[in-house]
């Protein structure tokens, strides 16, 4: 018998539970505080288990992340030298990019402006810009990246898309490399930060590469807040060198009561939820990558934590 335990506080037990049940007969899931045999736990499906979780798992094969982004399990010192897999959903890359898409054109048709007016009480005509004027810089372009760099495009913005390795995307004009980064920001009236974090990108986007921005450009941020020198893009966004932000992720979260960014009238904040996974898609490849692990077959999706992705 094999059992498979689940940790998340964020995600539900009983719906991935249900959905992975009928692919995986013979493998009793269950949470933590339910397993009866550590022995005979071979399987991990965790978001963000508590410091020291897979110690009493000696014969764990496969550890699944129940995300996108890896930095909060790659980091860790604790980790099994076993397989480390993630999610990789084309339902969690179109949630991300319909999200990337709302945020992005609440700017390019000066939403935020007509909700103020209506507060007022005022007729505010601004004559909608052309999309092709509006330049875009998508920031990472891996699988969820490179997917809303294309959403954007077919839109008819003028999207532009900088990774650290050179990519091809059709319709995005693509440039890599730190050398090309600066001139990359200083091209982009609207910025979405989708890197991974990784020691690389850890406070990559500084007071002075955000300062290389042009001045009243927005910035949208739905991958991770360490990316970005939060004290330093708050004081540009009081001061408008940074016009709005959309951001999903922050240094801390909860961001804390006493933020600045909360009161900001040109900040809008959601709480780290632009895309999340979804058990109906993702249970099947969740189950897959477990039934290989089982037959000692290679997994798909692994990650490598020297990588950071
Ligand atoms: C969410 O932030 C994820 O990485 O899946």
């Amino acid at each position: 018998m094999s059992t498979l335990v689940f940790y998340s506080e964020f995600d539900s037990f009983e719906q991935w539970s249900v959905l992975l049940a009928p692919h995986l007969p013979g493998v009793n899931i269950c949470r933590a505080e339910e397993v009866q045999n550590v022995d005979e736990v071979h399987f991990a499906l965790v978001w963000k288990p508590p410091h020291g979780f897979f110690a009493a798992y000696r014969n764990l094969k496969l550890l699944v992340n129940l995300g996108a982004g890896v930095d909060s399990l790659v980091g860790r010192d604790d980790l099994p030298d076993i397989p480390i897999v993630r999610l990789s959903d084309p339902h969690m890359a179109r949630m991300m990019a319909g999200f990337v898409l709302f945020a992005v054109l609440r700017y390019v048709r000066d939403i935020p402006a007509f909700e103020r007016a209506q507060r007022e009480r005022r007729w505010h005509y601004l004559h909608p810009r052309s999309p092709e004027t509006v330049r875009v810089g998508v920031l990472g372009l891996g699988e969820l990246g490179a997917h809303a760099a294309q959403e954007l495009a077919r839109q008819g913005l003028d999207v532009r898309g900088w990774s650290r390795s050179q990519k091809t995307i059709e319709g995005i004009t693509c440039s890599s490399g730190i050398d090309a980064l600066d001139d990359f920001l200083a091209n982009s009236d609207i910025l979405v930060v989708m890197l991974p974090l990784t020691p690389q990108t850890q406070g990559l986007l500084s007071a002075e590469r955000l300062a290389r921005l042009p001045h009243g450009s927005a910035f949208i941020n739905v991958s991770r807040g360490a990316i970005v020198d939060q004290v330093a893009l708050t004081q540009a966004l009081q001061r408008g060198d940074i016009g709005q932000a959309t951001l999903d992720v922050f240094d801390r979260e909860p961001l804390p009561p006493e933020d600045a960014l909360w009161s900001m009238d040109n900040v809008l904040i959601t709480p780290h939820l632009a895309s999340v996974a979804i058990p109906a898609s993702a249970a099947p490849q969740v189950a897959e990558n477990i039934q290989r692990a089982a037959r000692g077959e290679p997994v798909l999706n692994q990650v490598f934590p020297q990588q950071g992705y």
